[in-house]
């Protein structure tokens, strides 16, 4: 699949993400008060927290939650009828939000937080507004990792990696963290058609 970067509308300094799902000042609204604080809580508990990005059904974040019994997985998704289905599945430390991942790294997570990011495949989509890689998403995730933290990426999208890998000029390649035994959707498909996978693992540059 050929892919070329829509046009994105950049970060002002009001703070707010264009594009992103309900408004990326939805969280500050006092209805959803009880939820974010609850992702604190979270998130503020000991020990590490990684995070995945579009996590699907959560086969795999919960898979990891199992593997890595004393880490805490967070596991974003858009879409909240997957986020609701895969809940009941989900263990003590795995914390499943139905929320745009660019308003979560923009507006709640603290910095220095999080052990590892892991964003398997995201969208390849043309519309701007809908983009997650851009320069504020990388700072933010550089700002929400712990030193020595990783973000790991894959995409079977060539024109989209190179976009990517633009964005991380100042992060450099690194061991990819441990896994479990299961493989998200798209990298299932990618097995079966053996199609190139493109990514890796990175941390920001000290
Ligand atoms: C191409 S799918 C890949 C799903 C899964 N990670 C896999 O490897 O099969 C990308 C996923 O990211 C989700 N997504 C897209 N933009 C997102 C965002 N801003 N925040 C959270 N999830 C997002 C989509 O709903 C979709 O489930």
């Amino acid at each position: 699949m050929s892919w070329k970067p829509p046009t994105t509308r950049e970060r002002g300094t009001s703070g707010r993400v264009p594009g992103a799902l309900y408004g990326s000042l939805l969280l500050e609204q006092p209805k959803h008060r009880a939820t974010v604080d609850a992702f604190h809580a979270f998130i503020d508990a000991p020990g590490p927290v990684a995070l995945e990005v579009g996590m699907d059904n959560a086969t795999v974040l919960i898979d990891h939650a199992h593997t890595f019994p004393d880490t805490r997985w967070v596991g974003l998704e858009i879409r909240r009828r997957k986020v609701e289905r895969a809940k009941s599945a989900a263990p003590e430390n795995a914390y499943l939000w139905a929320m745009d991942a660019r308003t979560v790294f923009a507006t709640v997570l603290p910095p220095a937080r999080l052990s590892q990011v892991d964003i398997w495949f995201p969208t390849p989509t043309e519309n701007g507004n809908h983009v997650l890689f851009g320069p504020a998403f990388v700072a933010d995730v550089a700002r929400a990792l712990a030193p020595g933290g990783v973000l790991t990426i894959s995409t079977d999208v060539y024109g989209l990696w190179m976009f990517i890998e633009g964005l991380l000029t100042d992060w450099q390649p690194t061991a990819a963290p441990p896994r479990g035994d299961a493989r998200s959707r798209r990298e299932r498909v990618c097995r079966r058609q053996e199609l190139p996978v493109y990514g890796g693992s990175f941390t920001p540059r000290a």
